[in-house]
């Protein structure tokens, strides 16, 4: 090939945000000729090298603002730490179903078991199929919320926790909250109602709701809305934190 004509295509891809096929013209051209490719096979390379490097970008744009706490995969999660946990329901969960129809997951257990993992986990699966994510603490959803208020930013507020696809809410019950706050759950969650998923992890049943969230009215509203479409995964096994630290098997301390 020319430089003219090569310099005229890498003009032509820098203007259409071609990345790769700026930056690469010679070697792709080079894999082309020691692979034969045909025509149809070479633009199919170039088309695919760009959607990967554009994905791969949106990706871990996408992660860097989602707040997430890390990015474990369920592939890091050791299904048999935990032997009650069903391991195909949360499979089939990872398949994305819930965020398709628009339903919701929740995730309850004692300290340590993983519901955050698992979420995360669900997040980034979701992130990498295209869903936009977000991740929030309760505590920090409430916070935010009621600064807003203060300031008449309520609806903006309240529109950054509409907008994912799937809004996760970590950490329900470790916090109780007062009835406005409560009311301000209230309107997130019927606001997302059938519209987005949302996936919660919570240390109470939902028998407690009603005192985490000051108000057994509003949290049977707010119960009734969630759990309408919902996979609810009870996790109840040892804590993962202090798997180190006890025995399991015969339930004593190990010695140091
Ligand atoms: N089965 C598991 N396999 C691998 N790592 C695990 C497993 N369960 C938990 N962990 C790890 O143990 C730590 C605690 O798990 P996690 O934060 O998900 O617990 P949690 O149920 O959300 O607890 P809490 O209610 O205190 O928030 C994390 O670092 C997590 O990655
Ligand atoms: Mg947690």
């Amino acid at each position: 090939m020319n430089s003219l004509t090569s310099d005229r295509i890498r003009d032509h891809a820098t203007k259409l945000g071609l990345t790769h096929l700026t930056e690469s013209i010679g070697p792709l051209v080079d894999r082309a000729e020691q692979a034969q490719l045909g025509y149809l096979d070479f633009i199919d390379l170039l088309l695919g090298e760009e959607v990967g490097l554009r994905e791969g970008r949106r990706f871990r744009n996408a992660l860097r603002l989602s707040g997430l706490p890390h990015h474990k995969t369920l592939d890091d999660f050791d299904f048999a730490f935990q032997p009650d946990l069903d391991v195909r329901k949360v499979r089939d969960l990872a398949t994305l179903e819930f965020a398709r129809t628009k339903s919701n997951v929740v995730l309850l257990g004692p300290p340590g078991v993983g519901k955050t993992m698992i979420a995360v986990a669900l997040a980034v699966a979701a992130c990498q199929a295209g869903f936009s994510i977000y991740f929030t603490t309760l505590d920090d959803l409430v916070r935010k919320l009621r600064a807003a208020d203060t300031t008449g930013r309520f609806n903006r507020q309240l529109a950054t926790y509409l907008r994912p696809a799937v809004l996760i809410v970590d950490e329900v019950g470790y916090l109780p909250l007062d009835r406005a706050e409560a009311n301000m759950v209230f309107q997130l969650v019927s606001r997302r109602y059938e519209r987005g998923s949302m996936i919660i992890t919570s240390n109470k049943a939902f028998t407690e709701w009603g005192s985490v969230l000051g108000d057994d009215v509003l949290a049977t509203a707010i119960l009734d809305r969630l759990l309408h479409h919902c996979d609810v995964i009870n996790i109840n096994g040892p804590s993962y934190r202090l798997k180190d630290r006890f025995n399991l098997t015969t339930g004593g301390e190990t010695m140091p």
